[in-house]
């Protein structure tokens, strides 16, 4: 029984060791199954070894200890045999992996086709970016508005002439789709109970029934207001200077300003400022209609009536406001010859800002 034993002893470990352990592929895949084979052939169920402990029976009562330790002894043999080739062929295996798995890093990547963000969109971010760095609020103001914020509360009462300049899309006869920014100078007076001071901008949609090539039925504003106490004298050299400050960064220092005396309901003096035409330098072109200046902006000094009707009493409270046109500004800021490029949403042209705004 003893020889029988030490026999399938030397078998195993014999069939074990004579496994090869650098290979590769189907040679490794074949070798992890022959150890299986091994494993099943001695110490399975049906096994030799396990037969052995079977016929067990057939011994003297004091030879069976014996003969069970020494099964067990080998048993443990074999199992530590098996275990120890099994590391080695898995090494083997993931060794292959690795070497199989590596990457080459001088290859092009794929490229992933990214959106971004519109000139327009831009442009309200970087002014947006300026104010707040003056210490201005940006104030939200809603697109469908009423003709009393639209109009009546900025001093023009129903059948004022100055109404006939911006043609308006009236859902009711009291709501309409703002025409201007300014609506919301009168919502941030009222919401001021306290009569602190007020700097605020107001970036967002505007509407009119105009479509041509210069206009757009819907267009970008940005509104500007700042109210302070008389003594405080919040004045023109103000309004002159935040102006300046304020165009100068966004389309650069480079451009000249021209402030012109004229007309808007809400501000008293009022003035238009002109910038230096982008495309020809003020020498005069197509584009500013040979005069070397394009307008951008309305601005003035916030009319009394405006402040009276909207909580403010005009001889305690005195300051400016002004309304500029956002797609205007990014023609200039980015040299677009045509306001319909920004609304023709083709990727050629959306697709050069990343690189410009680097430049
Ligand atoms: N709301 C005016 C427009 O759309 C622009 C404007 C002019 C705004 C003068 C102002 C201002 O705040 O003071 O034509």
């Amino acid at each position: 029984m003893k020889e029988k034993i030490s026999k399938i002893k030397q078998n195993a470990l014999e069939e074990i060791s004579n496994i090869q352990e650098n290979l590769k592929g189907a040679e490794l895949e074949n070798a992890l199954k022959t150890l299986n084979e091994i494993k099943v052939k001695y110490l399975g169920k049906k096994g030799e070894l396990t037969s052995v402990l079977r016929g067990m029976g057939a011994l003297a009562p004091e030879e069976r200890p014996v003969i069970g330790s020494l099964v067990n002894e080998v048993r443990e043999e074999i199992e530590n045999s098996l275990k120890e080739k099994e590391e080695k062929l898995k090494e083997a295996e993931l060794q292959e992996k690795l070497e199989k798995e590596t990457i080459d890093i001088t290859l092009p990547g794929t490229k992933i086709k990214r959106g971004s963000k519109h000139p327009v969109n831009r442009v309200i971010e970087e002014i947006e970016d300026l104010f707040v760095s003056m210490g201005y609020d940006v104030i939200p103001g809603p697109e469908l508005e009423t003709d009393e914020f639209c109009f009546e509360r900025l001093n023009l009462p129903k059948g004022h002439p100055a109404r006939d300049m911006q043609d308006s899309f009236y859902i009711t006869n009291e709501y309409l789709l703002r025409t201007q920014t300014s609506a919301v100078q009168a919502r941030a007076m009222l919401a001021n109970k306290e009569k602190t001071p007020i700097r605020m901008i107001c970036a967002g949609k505007t509407y009119r029934r105009e479509d041509d090539a210069t206009h757009s039925h819907q267009f970008g504003q940005v509104e500007g207001l700042v109210i302070d106490k008389k003594e405080r004298n919040v004045s023109l050299a103000d309004l002159k200077g935040t102006l300046e400050v304020f165009v100068k960064k966004l389309i650069g220092k480079n451009c000249e300003l021209r402030f012109r005396p004229s007309y808007f309901p809400f501000t008293e003096p009022s003035y238009e400022v002109d910038v230096s035409c982008f495309k020809c330098g003020g020498k005069g072109c197509n584009l500013c209609k040979h005069t070397g200046w394009i307008e951008v902006l309305g601005s003035g000094i916030v009319h009394p009536n405006v402040l009276k009707m909207n909580g403010y009493d005009p001889n305690e409270y005195g300051g400016f406001a002004f309304g500029t046109g956002l797609e205007r500004l990014a023609m200039f800021k980015y040299g677009i010859p045509d306001m319909r490029y920004l609304y023709a949403n083709d990727v050629r042209f959306l697709n050069q800002f990343d690189r410009k705004d680097e430049e």
